[in-house]
């Protein structure tokens, strides 16, 4: 009594999880260990506090709703534009923006094996996700004459492959000293009741732990407390997965750093009720994103006087925060949501099995839970064609095929309208290289 695997067992046994060591006798010593291991590196009354937590939560029970105010970008007058954009210009130049990138991620539905960052969508170049956003923030930083901090939020899965892709490539032109990579935790995936599961007979099945650790994740590295010793003070946070984001786009920076709000957001309204992103509103009176995997379908539906849907504006994941902000509310618990997913596990007989249907649930912490926490946000609503390309799945809407299409779009209105000839060249062969342009400036012949 008292080895090793009696008090795991018994710790599991108070829990209800001790089903995970149901195999442990049938494994090789190795094996043994590495079970044991990840058990005792787990907090468990934490777990089992999370799991009530979340999957206790009653569905379909939004709160009091209404929609949120917006400022679309296209109604300020060129005064205006010029203005916010010279503001978020004067923010660069000094410093002030660091942009942090969730990329954490498992991509299950693009079924790229290694980390999304290193995908490419196809365009001539053949550039990786982690090349374009480089390119995107070394053009602006070679502008605002000052290195704009960019820090990667990976997972302990795919950590080590995320920072050797960025060796191997040289960091894209970036200075190391710019670029931080960060790792977020990690969580059981748990079956319908709660179960904890295992992926093999000797290995729990782990997953990211959700993008709302973002900010934890960057203090307890480190690296916000660095960004703060050099002057930083907004936070620019975006996915992966968006093939044209406009990283720190000082035309953003300097709208949110007029109204001064704690956080700003770029939104675009909904191409359809049912499109996959997260719904901007004011619940209870705050501000919020309802997931959509979790809004009820008739609020999707609901339609004003003039027949527009009441909640569509849409979440693009672009986000500006204000660094005290982050640093005042960091300590403040997030909840966790249960995502309903197809998770690997084993059988009775300890045979790996992929399920064809979700068979429970990862359990995650969301970025844009911290917009309750602000009296007041920033909503800038934007043209989603020349923000917004995501790459979800393999195939079909929002796949690469979709935001390559996009991509060279944009490409070629920006050649149009600086009045680029480009002879018999096809659309699909001529890509502008972020180095070149952030946002079509720049492209125009020189004169004769
Ligand atoms: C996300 C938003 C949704 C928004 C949509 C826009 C969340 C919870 N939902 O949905 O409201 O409309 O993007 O495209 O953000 N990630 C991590 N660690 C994790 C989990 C995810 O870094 O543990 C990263 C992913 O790599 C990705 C981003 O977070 O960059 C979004 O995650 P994903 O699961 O793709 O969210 P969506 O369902 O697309």
């Amino acid at each position: 009594m008292n080895s090793r695997y009696d008090l795991l067992y018994h710790e599991l046994l108070m829990r209800d999880q001790e089903h995970i060591l149901r195999f442990y006798h049938e494994l090789s010593d190795g094996s043994r260990k590495m079970l044991l291991d990840q058990i005792e590196s787990m907090d468990w009354a934490r777990l089992q506090r999370l799991t009530k937590e979340a999957l206790g939560k009653e569905a379909s029970v939004p709160g009091e709703l209404s929609p949120m105010e917006a400022y679309p970008w296209d109604t300020y007058s060129p005064e205006e534009k010029r203005y916010f954009e010279e503001l978020g210009w004067s923010k660069l130049r000094m410093g002030k923006v660091a942009a942090i990138v969730a990329a954490g991620g498992q991509g299950s539905r693009l079924g790229h094996p290694g980390p999304k960052g290193t995908f490419s969508i196809g365009l001539p170049s053949g550039k990786s996700l982690f090349q374009l956003q480089a390119e995107r923030l070394l053009n602006l930083a070679a502008r605002a004459g000052c290195p704009i901090p960019w820090c990667i939020m990976t997972s302990p899965d795919n950590h080590e492959e995320t920072v050797r892709f960025f060796e191997n490539h040289r960091y894209f032109g970036y200075s190391p000293k710019d670029l931080f990579f960060f790792i977020q935790g990690e969580l059981p995936a748990l079956d319908e009741q709660g179960k904890v599961l295992l992926a093999e007979k000797d290995r729990l099945n782990l997953s990211p732990s959700g993008n709302g650790e973002a900010f934890l994740a960057l203090e307890r590295s480190g690296i916000l407390q660095e960004l703060k010793k050099r002057g930083v003070e907004w936070l620019f946070y975006y996915n992966i997965d968006n093939a044209i984001i406009k990283i720190a786009d000082p035309r953003f920076v300097g709208v949110a750093a007029h109204y001064s709000h704690p956080i700003a957001t770029k939104a675009a309204y909904k191409v359809s009720p049912e499109e996959k992103v997260g719904i901007l509103c004011k619940r209870e009176g705050r501000p919020a994103v309802l997931e959509y995997t979790e809004v009820p379908f008739f609020l999707t539906q609901q339609r004003d006087a003039d027949g527009k849907y009441l909640y569509g504006l849409g979440n693009l994941s672009i986000h500006l925060f204000q660094m005290d902000f982050v640093e005042r509310h960091l300590s403040h618990p997030l909840s966790y949501h249960a995502a309903h997913k197809k998770l690997q596990t084993v059988d009775e007989a300890g045979h790996v099995m992929m399920p064809e249907s979700p068979n429970g649930y990862k359990l995650e912490q969301f970025i844009f839970d911290y917009f309750p926490l602000a009296d007041e946000m920033t909503v800038l609503v934007m043209d989603r064609m020349e923000e917004f390309a995501p790459v979800k799945n393999k195939t079909g809407e929002d796949s690469p095929e979709t935001a390559r299409r996009q991509v060279l779009d944009v490409h070629k209105r920006w050649r149009q309208a600086a009045g680029v000839d480009t002879g018999n060249w096809s659309d699909d062969k001529l890509e502008i290289s972020p180095l070149d342009s952030y946002a079509g400036e720049g492209l125009e012949p020189p004169a004769e």
